[in-house]
């Protein structure tokens, strides 16, 4: 499966492999309930021109693997929606700026390629680190003018992590060219940093970006691939975040002081035993830290914390 060249077919008849690829393109009736993996860019770019010239629509679920029901969602909403449903699964090794991280990420190609499939995903990306940095990560030189976005809350704790996130998704969104691109609202900066990218590049003229609510369990902590890496007594403990972001949500009104309510979070979550990064309560739509709550400015509250080795994010709206 995780050979360079070619790549499988996979379906209800059994999986495929086809050296370079052609069998697939013009011949789906063969193999009418499958879902294609591609391991080639220039492959799938072949494929996806062909389907745009049949008029079909083509939605996008760029993840780093280790797949959940929170990214089934962005699916079933991509299916809805859109005649083709590409997911890709690549950990991005730009985008993270501690090396320990990159090492434990948890990878589950196989159970991902299958929970894809049974959710009727259409096509699979799958590259490797070279077919996405061809000349080597150290000739990647593109920096993108990310503003304050890059300086505050993830960006302030995770230096370099939003650049490496634009390279990966810039030529994922080059090589997939959606209509419209599925992001999960668990990863609320990315996505400012993403629909930043879209109007960077000139991709917004052609790609709709869809925000996704967040999928929880039901202690209400997030989903997220990270989870995998929490014992089951920590997943029980980690409920506290979402907890955490209902006080603030709940405790707040205007006049009210919001450093005692952030500190009253951290407090909290130092018991349950978290190294906090940030409880922060932030404008919605530009994230600068709010101090004073009007009443009628729509925010945001977000919390990154580490429970042992394990750094989890999450955020809530809170006046809406
Ligand atoms: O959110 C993620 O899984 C990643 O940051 C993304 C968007 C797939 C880029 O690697």
């Amino acid at each position: 499966l995780l050979s360079e060249q070619g790549c499988f077919i996979k379906g209800s008849k059994g999986n495929h492999f086809t050296p370079n690829c052609p069998v697939f393109i013009n011949d789906t009736s063969k193999f009418p309930q499958s879902m294609i993996l591609f391991k080639k860019a220039d492959e799938l770019i072949k494929w996806l021109d062909i389907q745009r010239q049949n008029e079909k629509t083509v939605g996008f679920v760029p993840t780093m693997g280790a797949l959940h029901a929170g990214h089934m969602s962005l699916l079933k909403e991509s299916k809805k929606e859109n005649a083709i449903t590409v997911c890709s699964i690549f950990v991005n090794p730009t985008q993270f700026n501690d090396p320990a991280d990159f090492k434990k990420y948890p990878i589950t190609v196989e159970a991902d390629i299958e929970m894809l499939e049974n959710s009727g995903c259409d096509v699979v990306f799958l590259p490797g680190v070279n077919e996405i940095y061809p000349g080597g990560i150290a000739a990647e030189t593109k920096k993108y003018d990310l503003g304050h976005l890059e300086i505050l809350l993830e960006g302030k704790y995770r230096p370099g992590h939003f650049q490496g996130v634009c390279l990966v998704v810039d030529k994922l969104l080059s090589i997939v060219n959606p209509d419209i691109l599925y992001l999960g609202q668990k990863d609320y900066q990315q996505c400012m940093v993403i629909s930043r990218l879209l109007h960077l590049t000139g991709k917004a003229k052609s790609i709709i970006i869809r925000i996704c609510p967040t999928l929880r369990e039901n202690n209400g902590l997030a989903m997220s691939s990270r989870n995998m890496r929490l014992s089951e007594t920590e997943r029980i403990n980690a409920g506290i975040i979402y907890k955490c972001l209902l006080q603030l949500k709940t405790k707040l009104v205007p006049g009210r002081d919001l450093l005692l309510l952030k500190q009253a979070a951290e407090r909290n979550l130092a018991d349950a035993g978290f190294r906090t990064d940030y409880v922060e309560v932030a404008d919605a739509t530009t994230l600068a830290p709010v101090s004073d709550w009007d009443g009628k400015q729509q925010l945001v509250a977000l919390i990154a914390a580490f429970l042992n080795e394990v750094r989890l994010i999450d955020n809530m709206i809170i006046t809406e």
